[in-house]
């Protein structure tokens, strides 16, 4: 897999996704974008790839934002089509991925980009992430799902407040708030969510996906997030997967999935 401007390794089934421009603090640019695109559906489709850490290179940043830079002439035809296509492409395919995603909020975690870490189902920041929705400041709104995915996850009051202060928060203060599972040095980050994604790659494969479609059903309008579960649970039922659990536990040895 060759990326302009990401760098990808896959060890023990986990793809490791690095934002490759360091120099303009990871922003998402065109062709990030299509970069990012193309690797979420090449984890989704490829049973090699069991799960995917999304970081940012350099120290500074996990992504500072969609690239500003891109945004001068644009019509609000042009605007509407870049947020549309952003989010189902991008966003909701990494959201609706059946492989977990897991961000490591290295530096900056900005407008786009913690859009982007908030699309993923884990978030894990270094002590030294700051993390907010500026778009304000540039007289805009979110426009990758953040007024969305900053409510459901750390309730209204709140992501009303930063999102209109365009206030940024420390990790510690985005901890306590719930928007991200752990707080970690910055030398511990990738290893912090590899333990957390290896910890999952234990579990069945398609239980996984399958909790991902139940818990996602939550925030869908148009859907019975109780009836998804039910199912997907009935569905859990059809697995040599299951089969494979219940006897590995009446057997006392570890359960050994293969995904099917
Ligand atoms: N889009 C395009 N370029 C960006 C960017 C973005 N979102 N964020 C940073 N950059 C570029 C800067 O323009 C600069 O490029 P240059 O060296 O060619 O001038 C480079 O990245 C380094 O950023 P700089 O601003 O010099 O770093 P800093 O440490 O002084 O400040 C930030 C860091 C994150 C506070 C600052 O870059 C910033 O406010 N970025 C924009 C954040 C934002 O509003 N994001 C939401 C976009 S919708």
């Amino acid at each position: 897999m060759q990326y302009q401007n990401l760098l990808t390794k896959l060890v023990d089934n986990i793809l490791y996704v690095t934002i490759n421009r360091a120099e303009k603090l990871n922003a998402l640019n065109k062709q990030t974008i299509s970069d990012l695109v193309d690797v979420v559906s090449y984890a989704t489709d490829t049973k090699e790839v069991r799960g995917v850490i999304l970081t940012g290179a350099g120290e500074k940043a996990f992504v500072a934002g969609a690239d500003i830079s891109e945004f001068s002439g644009l019509s609000r035809e042009d605007a509407e089509q870049l947020a549309r296509t952003g989010q189902s492409m991008l966003f909701n395919a990494i959201e609706n991925s059946t492989k977990p995603f897991i961000a490591a909020i290295n530096g900056f975690a900005l407008g786009g980009g913690l859009e982007l870490a908030m699309a993923c189902h884990i978030r894990i920041a270094a002590n030294n992430a700051r993390l907010g929705l500026p778009e304000v400041t540039l007289g805009l709104i979110p426009g990758y799902g953040g007024t969305q995915r900053l409510t459901q996850l750390v309730g209204k009051g709140r992501a009303f407040e930063l999102i209109a202060t365009a206030d940024m928060i420390s990790a510690e203060k985005a901890e306590r708030i719930g928007l991200v599972n752990y707080v970690v040095a910055a030398d511990e980050l990738i290893a912090k969510a590899a333990e957390v994604l290896n910890k999952i790659n234990l579990r069945a494969p398609l239980a996984i996906a399958a909790a991902i479609k139940a818990t996602n059903a939550v925030f869908e309008h148009n859907v019975n997030g109780y009836d998804v579960e039910i199912n997907a649970f009935a569905d859990c039922f059809k697995t040599s997967d299951f089969k494979e659990g219940v006897s590995a536990f009446l057997e006392k040895r570890p359960a050994n999935f293969q995904g099917k």
